[in-house]
């Protein structure tokens, strides 16, 4: 029995105000300080997924050096269950796909030192017609702990009717009930601008709509348009404040090694780093070619995605198709990233000495007038002189050249 009323009521109306306080946070907070990077089944596979193909996958994982680069997360995207739950109301994982269970498929991924993620998704049904999560968020939750489960990317399909900011909240608060640290990926295509309310509910959201193979435009798939690279790129300027350590926007997992050329890959590949974009590859990681690899594990590229900064690219400049992004990074260092749109190969000719950068987001300034950069182009693999001089350099029709700027 407490013997001092007035103390307890103090302590409970404490308690209460903490945990009513929108500072009181449902998720995980350590998670994700950097953007999560993975791979997922679905922009190659769709649901055509079995664990003899997924074990495959696992293995050339480790062996083709994407862990050694910095990835980490191992995810199934929609197409792992049975259509129906069982008799417990429990999902399950098809049998054929997975005959020996969702467990020890995510055994099997945890003994390779990765990370394991699943998806589904707040309305009754998933996108592709599996039952959806709609009134088994905390029965869903609890499934997924014990199996293992990291990471849960949660779509928005089949939701008539429902609000997405009470379902995802709803689904954040079943997986802190279920008490195993997971990434929530709220994957509700920035419909209901999730950069707004999101921030304590998971640890990235999706901006837009699905992303297709197409740098320029994508070809339609019947009756819907799937987003091209810069159709992507185009919607996330506006809304870089929103993202930060914990907490990022998502322009959708990557499509480098599904069918763009290889200027166009490494164009799309920079550009999401430079938004410290979620790094999900989506391609058949066993077949995959040199240059695909080359491109997903440019470490030098990776880091300006993983500065600790967390601080999203802005689109500094723009003339004539050729527009200039830039990253402020910790320790006063800088990336800046030439895009040429055009269709047409341009010439650029930067005098640094003329610009003085200025991010108000980040609180970040960069006066070349005042101070000297070493310049070092991270694709090239090379240092090519300091902002001292005018840079020059001819850039393809859907290129990029990224250089990392240091202080000399
Ligand atoms: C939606 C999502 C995709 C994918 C599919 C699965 O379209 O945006 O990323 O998860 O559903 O059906």
């Amino acid at each position: 029995m407490n013997k001092n009323p007035l103390k307890a009521t103090a302590l409970a109306l404490l308690l209460s105000v903490i945990f009513a306080s929108p500072l009181f946070a449902q998720k995980f907070e350590e998670l994700a300080q950097t953007p999560p990077m993975g791979w997922n089944s679905w922009n190659t596979f769709q649901t055509n997924i079995d664990e003899p193909l997924l074990k495959g996958m696992v293995d050339t994982y480790v062996s083709s050096g994407m862990k050694d680069a910095g990835y980490q997360y191992f995810v199934l995207d929609d197409g792992w269950m049975s259509m129906e739950r069982d008799n417990d109301g429990n999902l399950v994982a098809d049998p054929k796909k997975f005959p020996n269970g969702m467990k020890e498929f995510a055994d099997y991924v945890h003994s390779k030192g990765l990370k394991f993620g699943i998806y589904n998704c707040a309305g009754t049904k998933t996108c592709a017609g599996y039952p959806g999560t709609r009134g088994f968020e905390y029965q869903d939750a609890r499934l997924y702990a014990s199996w293992g489960v990291d990471y849960l990317k949660f779509d928005w399909c089949n939701t008539d009717g429902i609000n997405a900011i009470e379902a995802y909240k709803t689904m954040s608060k079943a997986i802190r009930a279920a008490g195993r640290p997971m990434i929530f990926s709220l994957c509700e295509w920035g419909q209901h601008k999730p950069w707004r309310w999101a921030k304590d509910v998971g640890q990235l959201w999706r901006s837009t709509g699905d992303i297709g193979v197409g740098f320029v435009k994508t070809p339609s798939k019947g009756d819907w348009q799937p987003l091209s690279v810069l159709n992507i790129l185009d919607q996330q300027d506006s809304i870089r404040q929103y993202a930060g350590p914990g907490h990022w926007n998502d322009p959708d997992m990557l499509e480098v090694g599904n069918g763009m050329k290889y200027n166009e890959d490494k164009a799309h590949f920079t550009l999401w780093c430079m938004l410290a974009a979620p790094l999900m590859a989506g391609n058949d990681l066993r077949k995959m070619s040199d240059e695909t690899k080359s491109i997903l594990t440019n470490k030098d590229v990776v880091a300006l995605d993983q500065d600790p900064l967390g601080v999203e690219a802005f689109r500094y400049y723009t003339f004539d198709g050729i527009e200039i992004w830039v990253k402020p990074l910790a320790n006063n260092e800088l990336a800046v990233c030439f895009l040429n749109r055009s269709d047409h190969p341009q010439s650029v000719n930067y005098n640094w000495k003329e610009h003085l950068i200025t991010d108000k987001v980040s609180g970040t300034s960069f006066d070349f007038g005042q101070n000297t950069y070493k310049l070092r182009d991270l694709w090239d693999k090379k240092d090519v002189g300091t902002t001292g001089k005018v840079f020059t350099q001819t850039i393809p029709s859907d290129d990029v050249v990224v250089l990392r700027l240091t202080k000399e």
